[in-house]
């Protein structure tokens, strides 16, 4: 059967989508469960008392922190900060077993973008409306959007991504525009006798985010604006066809295809790499003067490059949402607001170089004169494109991953792998 997913929204088209998608969130909205099996969204609301806090890995340093000063101010409601791993597929998948084990000790957990629909869909997510209202109106629309499933909000934005191009500036003091120029700047890392280029590549969420993105770039989609598979296009060919050439050629070092975030900015900041695509948190840790960093005063950041100017980053982040499990909602619901408040989100900025959602941190000129990189941050959020809408979203990135990474390896060539992948994400369920 083929299924249809909107990029903005709930799945469109096909009927039998849609009623699942509406029967899970009646699910999650009303007692006792229902079609997505889901727990009493009714219930608990008033409950105070301790919870817990479940997120990946905080590698910027900032949850700690925010924990330990809500713990100081409330301490009948003591907030357990519960850290998972740092592999977005590891967290989803820790979130999933909890969640269908009905743990209602999972109180606020942190939710990638990509996964509010299905965490929705499955009626596990505590819509916040009435009693648990929270208010958006200040946040940048797009992350706003990602909380959001089938018109009901699901979670709160905590902190946008988008990508960046960090290059050495002591080495390239012009950044590439294209990606075009920039491979012709790999002879300099040559000469340098160090590796060119490197984004994420390992079989995992963050190879959907760089393969989507070579993809956008070049004029594809992985899905329409009706939200059908699109992806067995010229376009997509040659957007992925450049990822191909480049790990061919060596531009992009043999290495790079075990490289998870982490493992790629420790590439660069060790002074391996002469351009990393990564996230806006790579600058507070590369930056750091300890000594941790061979390149801390040598690097600049730049808009990714594109076909004929900037590229088209996909867009990443992370929200908070409270669990219909748990006991102890109201809680739940003041620490979400603690998460997301100005004064956190100025400190995930300055602490961390987390990409805020509050638009007016954008143009804040002390914000900016600290970490002048947030101009091209905001550019790239605000130009980014969402990775598919859809609860079958597992089953969709598994389609872009399984055959980009094929692709990379040089185990399918570029046409196979982009036909495979439009037909796995036709049968994604
Ligand atoms: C970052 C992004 C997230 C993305 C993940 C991939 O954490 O914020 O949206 O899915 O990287 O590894």
């Amino acid at each position: 059967m083929r299924k249809t997913f909107s990029k903005y929204g709930a799945p469109l088209a096909m009927a039998s989508v849609l009623a699942l998608a509406l029967s899970a969130c009646s699910g999650g909205s009303s007692s006792g469960g229902g079609g997505g099996g889901g727990g009493d969204a009714s219930s608990n609301l008033d409950g105070r008392g301790p919870i817990t806090y479940v997120q990946g890995k905080d590698n910027s340093n900032v949850v700690r922190p925010l924990v330990d000063k809500w713990n100081a101010a409330h301490p009948d409601q003591k907030v357990t900060f519960k850290e998972q791993s740092d592999s977005a597929d590891q967290q989803h998948d820790d979130l999933v077993q909890h969640f269908q084990g009905k743990d209602t000790n999972y109180d606020v957990v942190d939710v990638d973008v990509i996964w509010t629909a299905e965490f929705a869909a499955k009626g596990w997510l505590q819509p916040l409306k009435d009693k648990l209202a929270f208010d958006t109106s200040a946040m940048l629309p797009a992350t706003v959007k990602t909380a959001t499933y089938s018109g009901t909000l699901y979670a709160a934005p905590q902190t946008s991504d988008g990508g960046l191009l960090y290059y050495r500036k002591d080495l390239v003091p012009n950044p590439p525009k294209t990606w075009d120029e920039m491979m012709s700047m790999c002879s300099i890392a040559k000469q340098n006798n160090i590796g060119c280029y490197a984004g994420q590549f390992q079989k995992y969420e963050g190879l959907t985010v760089n393969a989507s993105e070579a993809i956008n770039t070049f004029g594809g989609k992985i899905v329409d604006d009706s939200g059908k598979a699109a992806v067995n296009s010229s376009d997509a060919k040659t957007g992925l066809g450049k990822l191909v050439d480049a790990f061919k050629s060596g531009n992009i070092p043999a290495e790079a295809i075990t490289y998870k975030e982490e493992d790629s900015r420790t590439a660069f900041q060790d002074g391996k790499l002469l351009f990393l695509r990564n996230w806006p948190y790579v600058y507070s840790i590369a930056s750091k003067t300890d000594g941790s960093s061979k390149v801390a005063d040598k690097f600049g950041i730049a808009p990714l490059p594109g076909k004929s100017g900037p590229g088209a980053s996909s867009l990443g982040g992370h929200n908070v949402a409270m669990s219909v499990y748990s006991k102890n909602k109201a809680t739940a619901l003041d620490f979400m607001k603690f998460m997301t408040s100005q004064e956190t989100e100025t400190f995930y900025a300055t602490q961390g170089s987390l990409a805020p959602v509050l638009s007016s941190l954008y143009s804040d000129q002390t914000l900016v004169q600290k970490l002048p990189y947030l101009p091209t941050l905001l550019t790239s959020i605000q130009n980014a494109v969402p990775r598919p809408v859809t609860p079958f979203y597992p089953a969709v990135t598994k389609a872009v991953e399984d055959n980009a990474y094929a692709a990379l390896k040089g185990d399918k060539t570029v046409d196979q792998a982009v036909a495979d992948m439009q037909s796995a994400i036709e049968a994604a369920k």
